[in-house]
């Protein structure tokens, strides 16, 4: 987080909040949210596409309905991809004209909360999906603005499971197919759909730009195909392209992130020159940052509890350091192999560093958060670890694997801590037992 200083006494303190009254007051594991932290994230993503609007949060990185007021007040718009995600979103009074709704297999029941409450758009994603909401929305007498997925073809630079642009994936129309082309026809010719952008999302933790220029070059040169096909004046309503989310974050100090101004800069560049190419106004760029907003301003805070040590081969050693979380609030590193960093936060220490592993509580040895770091060799049960970048999709992404209730997720600012998600208990879980 933006505010977190570690202090002469070793003791970290987020915004101000010393690390060990948070432990003592909300417990561990907790995920302490600097909120200056988030929002100037918002702020900065607002300052590079020009247009706070034109910037959708993906509350799919991490929702509640403080942080949707938070998304709000900075004037962004919002991607929910749920009907739970949609009822927060409505819960915390965000404006319904600023949320799109995303998904590959909505429910009836989720394209009807979403056209009653007449979000902004809805991305579609099928060709039953075309048919559906515009019977839902004729129904309702309403004309549904919405958006079509289109699959560029892009081989995004990321792990497998979360890139989402090449062809052979559950998602969108793909343009090589001429599936998109069709999907343009068949929602010009729906009575209560109004046909207002097109959308790409190439996938997640990006760190190179390519990918995101080579989706802006095909869907540009794939309106200007569509504006040729059907007339300008059929096309006239769409007015966006949205180029998903996707931007990478430091999960540690070697990863590099791409600056929001950058790429806003090139994209807009080659959004206006492939438009004057082929002849008409450029559309407005729209993104969809989730990680980029929501990761870097969260810590998880871990208490040690056991430590093992094994010995490698060569004479090497390494230190197994459990915490009392796990892979139920944070699957990332046994999912996708994800890299983090942590730090010993609640004191000083001179020791030598020694190589070590942190290790959840759950019954398996897959069940890894931090796979190596360097830990100062004196560490003890009662130490508190915090682990960076946690913000986005592991809160969201938290299960009750072993009956272990989610931890709280506590938001700092100005020297204060408020619970923005109370800690879950044992009677919570025991609550579903019918
Ligand atoms: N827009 C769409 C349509 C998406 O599918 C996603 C993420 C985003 C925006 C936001 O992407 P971001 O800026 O956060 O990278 N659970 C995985 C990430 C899955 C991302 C799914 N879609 C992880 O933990 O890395």
């Amino acid at each position: 987080p933006r505010n977190a200083v570690r202090g002469a006494d070793g003791v970290t303190r987020f915004a101000d909040t010393d690390v060990r009254d948070l432990a003592e007051e909300y417990g561990t594991p907790l995920f302490v949210l600097d909120e200056a932290d988030f929002r100037s994230r918002c702020a900065e993503y607002a300052a590079a596409f020009g247009d706070p609007e034109s910037v959708h949060y993906a509350s799919k990185a991490f929702l509640c309905t403080e942080v949707a007021k938070w998304v709000a007040e900075e004037g962004l718009s919002l991607d929910v991809c749920s009907g739970g995600e949609l009822r927060v979103a409505l819960r915390a009074g965000f404006p319904p004209e600023r949320i799109t709704l995303h998904g590959n297999n909505k429910s009836i029941a989720e394209l009807t909360a979403a056209v009653e409450a007449g979000v902004g758009a809805v991305v579609l994603d099928s060709f039953h999906e075309i048919a559906r909401l515009d019977h839902i929305a004729h129904e309702r007498g309403v004309k549904q603005p919405v958006m079509i997925r289109v699959t560029v073809g892009v081989e995004a630079h990321t792990h497998e499971f979360i890139a989402t642009a090449h062809e052979d994936q559950k998602f969108g129309f793909s343009l090589s197919s001429g599936q998109a082309a069709e999907a343009v026809g068949r929602v010009l010719k729906a009575d209560s759909l109004e046909l207002v952008g097109l959308h790409s999302h190439i996938g997640s933790q990006i760190f190179d730009d390519d990918g995101f220029e080579l989706a802006a070059h095909r869907v540009i040169r794939f309106l200007a195909g569509m504006r040729e096909e059907h007339g300008t004046g059929a096309m006239s309503t769409v007015s966006t392209v949205d180029l998903g989310g996707g931007l990478g974050i430091a999960y540690t100090a070697e990863d590099d992130p791409l600056p929001p101004a950058e790429l806003a800069t090139r994209l807009q560049e080659i959004v206006r020159k492939e438009c004057e190419n082929a002849g008409f106004p450029p559309p407005r760029i729209a993104v969809e940052p989730g990680r980029a907003i929501a990761g870097p301003g969260t810590v998880t805070v871990y208490e040690v509890g056991t430590i093992k040590d094994v010995a490698l081969d060569g004479g090497m050693q390494r230190r197994y350091v459990s915490v009392d979380g796990g892979m139920s609030d944070n699957i990332r590193t046994s999912l996708y192999d994800a890299v983090y960093d942590c730090r010993l936060v609640s004191r000083g220490a001179e020791a030598p560093a020694v190589l070590s592993r942190i290790v959840g509580k759950h019954c398996e040895s897959g069940d890894v958060v931090v796979r190596d770091c360097w830990l100062p060799e004196d560490i003890a049960p009662g130490d508190l670890l915090a682990v960076a970048a946690t913000g986005a999709y592991c809160y969201v992404m938290a299960s009750n694997y072993n009956r272990l209730p989610k931890p709280p997720v506590v938001a700092v600012g100005d020297g204060q801590a408020r619970l923005l998600l109370r800690r879950e208990t044992e009677d919570d879980l025991l609550r579903l037992e019918v």
